[in-house]
């Protein structure tokens, strides 16, 4: 008999969480209905061990990690010298505020800031606190009301954080009260230009919208702290920005003394090749938003670095909680640069992009390939359902049957609810195990644009359960 997939071990897990977790009862209703209708059951995994560029499943298959716990390790699963770090800093400080690895970490953070010109840093626990802080820093700082953030743009999951991204307009009801002091701009993505304008025309209007459109009727252009970009909209489906949008908007920045803040949880670090997303666009920011990567996949370390005057003398910015800067984490972050500069793990990443890009480009020719895009290791394939299909079928059943052909076929990535496929491969992954990886795709994607989806693969993975 064929292999179930899921296993039973994995399928048994899931059900355990029906009970408990968020939507569980979604979640069993769906799983009932595709097992009712013979539909595939639910493709999703539960770990049972991670390691390098893999992880495996609790039926014991293996899966080359695109998914990289949502790229937060840089050097592949359980780096042995992360755990190390962690596990010297665990027996020798357990968990104190003040200890000497967060002055050893403030100096190696000062010298790796674009331009070294951000010396100042605050650590925080997680990405969406560090967001967070660099927003109640610039509106301390420059004693103004509103930050303007992005459509699409993902800045994290607490109350600020989800009035501030502009991902999903349903995350920030009931927050309708929270939210005074954002104001949302439209994104030159590269892809949903509107219809008659060229990409160019279409950056220009965003970039006049921001410059124009706001101050004239928004909110006045002295009371606007900053914008909040991502440099590569990262969970809203790794959009890359282009440089005359990333330009432009320092120079408005600089025009009208607004803040330039550059959110770097996910872009950061290596990720788009450089160390820093940024980096690729010649522009510095004021304020700069790390996380993620600087784990080294083993424990949290977070936070943002400014310019001096920004953070050095601001009696009114509070920020930092319990854990942040905790030992664990900074020994992980510091054990994390000192490898990313030993292994040259910045250029593998760009070494490995290229790679990625030249392999990727060529499936734009599938006709459910909308269009492929990568920065380093940044890599997005956008999908549109196959011609012919109902009207009420969706672009994203399209991304997700091919995630779930992926999954079945021993490569883990992420298609949310979106239309897109994102991958972050460890930016050290073995050149064969990214190629292995990225045909199985390939293999994939000629898979779903011959056969189509299955019911299984769209509306029995309702978005919010898993988290993946
Ligand atoms: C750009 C960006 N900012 C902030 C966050 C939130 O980080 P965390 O999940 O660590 O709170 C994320 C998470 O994906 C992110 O991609």
């Amino acid at each position: 008999m064929k292999d179930r997939f899921p296993g039973p071990k994995t399928l048994a897990a899931l059900e355990r969480g029906i009970p408990f977790f968020k939507n569980g009862l979604r979640f069993g209703a769906e799983l009932k209905r595709a097992g009712q209708r013979g539909f595939r059951p639910v493709r999703q995994i539960v770990i049972d061990k991670a390691l390098g560029d893999f992880v495996w499943d609790l039926d014991g298959r293996r899966y080359i990690d695109f998914q990289n716990g949502w790229a937060t390790n840089p050097l592949g699963n359980c780096h042995p010298e992360i755990l190390e770090a962690v596990d010297v800093a665990n027996r020798r400080f357990g968990f104190h505020y003040d200890h000497p690895l967060r002055y050893d970490l403030a100096e190696m953070l000062a010298d790796i800031m674009p331009g070294k010109a951000l010396p100042r840093t605050n650590y925080e626990v997680s990405g969406t606190e560090a967001a967070e802080a660099a927003v109640h820093l610039a509106l301390t700082h420059t004693k103004r009301r509103y930050i303007i953030t992005f459509s699409s743009s993902y800045h994290g999951m607490g109350l600020a954080t989800k009035v501030l991204s502009g991902l999903d307009a349903g995350h920030g009801t009931y927050l309708e009260g929270w939210g005074g002091g954002v104001i949302k701009a439209p994104y030159p993505y590269s892809e949903r230009i509107p219809a008659g304008m060229s990409e160019d025309q279409y950056t220009d209007y965003c970039l006049w919208y921001l410059d124009n459109h706001i101050p004239s009727c928004i909110a006045a252009r002295d009371n606007i702290a900053g914008i909040l970009v991502e440099p590569g909209l990262a969970e809203g489906g790794n959009w890359i920005p282009s440089t005359r949008f990333l330009r432009g908007i320092r120079d408005i920045c600089n025009r009208n003394d607004w803040l330039m803040i550059s959110d770097e949880v996910l872009t950061g670090l290596g990720r788009t090749g450089r160390m820093w997303g940024i980096e690729h666009y010649g522009v510095e920011p004021d304020i700069l938003v790390y996380g993620k990567n600087l784990s080294g996949g083993i424990a949290p370390l977070c936070g943002i670095s400014a310019r001096d005057e920004i953070m050095g003398d601001n009696e009114d910015f509070a920020s930092g909680s319990t854990f942040a800067g905790m030992p664990a984490g900074c020994a992980a972050a510091i054990r994390t640069l000192q490898i990313f500069e030993r292994d040259g793990i910045v250029e593998q990443a760009s070494r490995l992009g290229d790679i990625a890009v030249e392999i990727m480009s060529k499936w734009e020719s599938s006709s459910i390939v909308r269009q492929s895009r990568s920065n380093g290791l940044l890599l997005g394939v956008s999908f549109c359902k196959p011609e012919g299909t109902n009207a009420d079928e969706k672009d994203w059943w399209t991304a997700r049957a091919v995630r779930s052909k992926m999954l079945e076929l021993g490569v883990w990535a992420i298609s949310d609810h979106e239309d897109t496929i994102r991958m972050y491969p460890a930016l050290n992954m073995e050149e064969s195990t990214l190629r292995d990886g990225l045909q199985v795709m390939e293999e994939a994607i000629a898979y779903v644009e011959k056969h189509g989806h299955d019911e299984g693969d769209a509306p029995a993975y309702p978005a919010g359960v898993s988290g993946f």
